[in-house]
């Protein structure tokens, strides 16, 4: 018998817990020559912002060891554009959408909140309070805990109180902990850890930074193992808060690991640019990893490696 691999995002069922992360499918066309986005837990959308933006200047990719640096800058469509074009088609390939929103203002992210308030079928709101290159955008907001929580506080009173609210933190502080708690405090329903980090890359060629814009955000496997301590620190302190895992999950190893760190839905984000089908084959290779050692049901798995208990042998421990 396959696990049940369902998942819950706030009132919405998930069939499955691992998700398209924000940044790497658009708003999911691009995934679906690939994949069939129903079959995917949720697809997170590309960041969107009140208006339209062309981004940061090329080059905006740098490849590194196990990871890649971009600098995008937040290009979008704007929200207008989004709600009359792109989630109506998620929404008639019988997609769960989580919108993620990025605001230059608190007032900006209250607009967008209100914005979604209006559109029906969005099954969750991402914040992103994190995004490493736009300095006018994203990272200030969530690099210190006070700000976070206003934003946080800002969507929360402008959207529908059955939208679910993520915050999406940096893993680029000294204590997040301090920063989630302040997030939920502030009424976040969960959180997506972690957004990149900030990295820089130089071409000794040009013998100048290989990004127009110098920094740019770190993604891949190289950051997996801040994502598992991220996750784990936050899941210790706030054993209940449901947990979007991000950060370099590249095969469906990667996404137990982070499950067992306390995340209950895990995103698939830089995989995706090389693998555009990694979302499904993630899951395939996720319900292979639980059939092998006996578990029936996926939420069965989420923060076991928190267990103080002895490690029973593999395949006997998750029947006890
Ligand atoms: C961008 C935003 C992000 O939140 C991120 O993690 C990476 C890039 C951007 O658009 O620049």
């Amino acid at each position: 018998m396959p696990a049940d691999m369902r998942a819950r995002l706030g009132p919405v069922e998930l069939p499955n817990p691992v998700l398209a992360a924000a940044g790497c499918a658009g708003a999911g066309r691009e995934l679906a020559q690939f994949v069939d986005v129903a079959r995917v837990g949720a697809v997170i959308s590309k960041s969107i912002m009140t208006e339209p933006r062309t981004g940061n200047p090329a080059p905006r990719l740098a490849e590194t060891p196990s990871g890649l640096l971009n600098s995008v800058g937040l290009q979008g469509p704007g929200v207008d554009a989004f709600l009359q074009r792109d989630l109506p088609w998620l929404l008639s390939r019988g997609a769960r959408v989580v919108v993620s929103i990025a605001g230059q203002t608190v007032r900006e992210y209250g607009a967008l909140a209100s914005r979604l308030s209006d559109a029906a079928g969005v099954s969750a709101v991402e914040i992103n309070l994190s995004c490493p290159n736009a300095e006018d955008a994203g990272c200030p907001f969530g690099l210190d805990p006070g700000i976070a929580g206003t934003v946080v506080a800002a969507v929360r009173g402008s959207l529908r109180r059955d939208v679910p609210v993520f915050a999406k933190l940096s893993p680029d502080v000294t204590d997040i902990v301090a920063v989630a708690g302040a997030c939920l405090a502030s009424g976040a329903d969960g959180l997506s850890l972690i957004n990149v980090l900030l990295g820089m890359a130089i071409d000794p060629a040009t013998m100048r930074p290989a990004l127009a814009g110098a920094y740019g955000g770190l993604s891949g496997p190289a950051i997996r193992p801040v994502a598992v301590r991220c996750v784990w620190q936050v899941r210790e302190a706030f054993p209940g808060v449901p947990i979007i895992g991000t950060g370099g999950v590249r095969t469906g190893r990667d996404a137990l690991e982070l499950l067992l760190a306390g995340a209950s839905m895990v995103g698939v984000g830089t995989a995706i640019i090389h693998d555009p089908s990694a979302c499904s084959r993630v899951l395939r290779e996720l319900e292979e990893e639980l059939a092998a050692i006996g578990v029936d049901r996926v939420a069965d798995i989420v923060g076991q490696a928190h267990s103080r208990a002895p490690r029973a042998p593999r395949g006997l421990a998750w029947r006890a």
